[in-house]
């Protein structure tokens, strides 16, 4: 007898260096701080579109290049872009996989980031900052939901790749790398500190 898993999905996660962590991400951190203050149009934009928190998404969504420490995260990630890659078996031969967009997420509690993927990439994925414990993780949404139809419930013990959602925990210094059609969502901020993130989308282009 056979029977094979076909057409997976990959969610990548990995500390995003070995040593300096706590450190860059010092540094991260303030200048996350700093472009709340100094973004005003950004602070407009969330005000509509991310109630409660803010995000530099729809003001400063280039940030790798303006800023050197963006730019050095920027750096710092391209191995794990590439292991990712490797993994995915794409062939990039003849076109880049590059860094299109870069952003910061600031989610005091109570904010929410409901279910979306990412239009016009090919390859996304986040790095943490500062998460609060208790604070929400990423949640996937299986690709293949709506041709469930008359499907079984899955039972609750059931093994991680044959859950319908799941949940990956973020924590200072992972970074996680997913692709771009996958949906996925950050529940509710339940605790008083604010969870700190910047994502990214990469482009073969
Ligand atoms: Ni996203």
């Amino acid at each position: 007898m056979t029977v094979q898993a076909l057409f997976p999905t990959h969610v990548y996660g990995a500390a995003l260096q070995q040593r300096g962590g706590p450190a860059f991400n010092r540094a991260l951190l303030a200048e996350c701080r700093q472009l709340r203050e100094d973004d005003a149009a950004g602070r407009r934009w969330s005000a509509k579109n991310y109630p409660g928190g803010y995000t530099s998404y729809g003001s400063a969504h280039r940030l790798q290049q303006i800023s050197p420490t963006f730019a050095d995260l920027e750096r710092k990630l391209a191995r794990h872009v590439r292991a990712f890659a490797a993994r995915l078996q794409w062939d990039l031969s003849s076109r880049t996989l590059a860094m299109t967009d870069c952003w910061v997420n600031i989610m005091p509690r109570h904010v929410v980031h409901g279910l979306h993927l990412h239009p016009l990439s090919s390859l996304s994925g986040t790095y943490y900052v500062q998460v609060p414990p208790g604070s929400p993780g990423l949640k996937f949404e299986d690709p293949r939901l709506d041709r469930f139809m008359a499907a079984p419930p899955r039972r609750a013990d059931c093994a991680p790749q044959n859950r319908p959602w799941f949940t990956m925990a973020a924590a200072a210094g992972r970074v996680v790398l997913f692709e771009s059609w996958l949906r996925h969502e950050v529940a509710a901020n339940a605790v008083e500190a604010e969870r700190i993130s910047i994502s990214f989308n990469y482009h073969w282009c």
